[in-house]
């Protein structure tokens, strides 16, 4: 099974793909994760990704979609892939159906996550994570349970995203609208697409998700 999880900024995609991972066995392909860890390189490259991800726009198309290519390339190919944060623009959704054919698979589902924009702000300024094992939290829809200890690993610092700004989040939001949103309507010819309701509970969206995938 490979799923798509599109979603404007915030929507919580990245939730729903790590409950995901841990709940079906599936693996995780962000872009987002991929690039932040490009950025924390001292490198040409490295500098370039963290000027376009802190202005809040996207990074080219090819290079996002060498990564996905490279990392299907690793993959079982009995792991099923849960794509969040790619594709973003029609050029990487036509890649898309290249790298999958490429790697004998198939695109399942494609899973929307419909949201409040007013409340994306909130969510996304109030977004913190571990510093050691990435587990994601919220000032206040997800607190660990022992104030200031990642429930996951026990590590006691967090760290925040350079690029949650509101000024960089309205950006963001622009740029789903502008080119991201627009794919939707290919996915749609085939059939393939759940809406399901961003705005519910965490625990809420999670078993909407497993009813689609079930
Ligand atoms: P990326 O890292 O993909 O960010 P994004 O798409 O803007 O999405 P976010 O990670 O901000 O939100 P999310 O939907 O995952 O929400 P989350 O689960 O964290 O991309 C960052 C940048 O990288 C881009 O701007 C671009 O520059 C570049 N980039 C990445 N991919 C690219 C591509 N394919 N092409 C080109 N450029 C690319 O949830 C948010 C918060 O809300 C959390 O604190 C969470 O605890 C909370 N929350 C989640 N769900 C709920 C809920 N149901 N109720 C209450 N709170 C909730």
């Amino acid at each position: 099974m490979n799923i798509i999880l599109l979603g404007p900024p915030g929507a919580g995609k990245g939730t729903q793909a790590a409950g995901l991972e841990s709940r079906c066995g599936m693996l995780q392909l962000s872009t987002g994760d991929m690039l932040r860890e490009t950025r924390k390189a001292d490198t040409e490259l490295g500098r370039q990704v963290a000027d376009v991800m802190d202005s809040g726009q996207l990074v080219s198309d090819e290079i996002v979609s060498a990564m996905i290519d490279a990392k299907l390339a690793d993959m079982p190919a009995e792991t099923g892939a849960i794509f969040d944060g790619y594709p973003r623009t029609e050029a990487q959704a036509v890649s898309l159906d290249e790298i999958l054919a490429k790697h004998d698979r198939e695109l399942n589902h494609v899973i929307e996550l419909e949201v409040d924009v007013d409340a994306l702000v909130d969510r996304i300024t109030g977004r913190f994570t571990c510093a050691n094992c990435g587990e994601g939290y919220h000032d206040r829809y997800k607190l660990p349970e022992t104030e200031g200890v990642c429930d996951k690993c026990g590590h006691t610092e967090f760290k925040r995203r350079a690029d949650d700004t509101e000024e960089t989040v309205r950006k963001r939001m622009e740029e789903y609208r502008g080119k991201t949103a627009p794919i939707l309507p290919l996915y749609e010819q085939r059939g393939i697409v759940t809406r399901v309701d961003g705005m519910a509970s965490i625990d809420e969206v999670s078993a909407a998700l497993d009813a689609i995938l079930a």
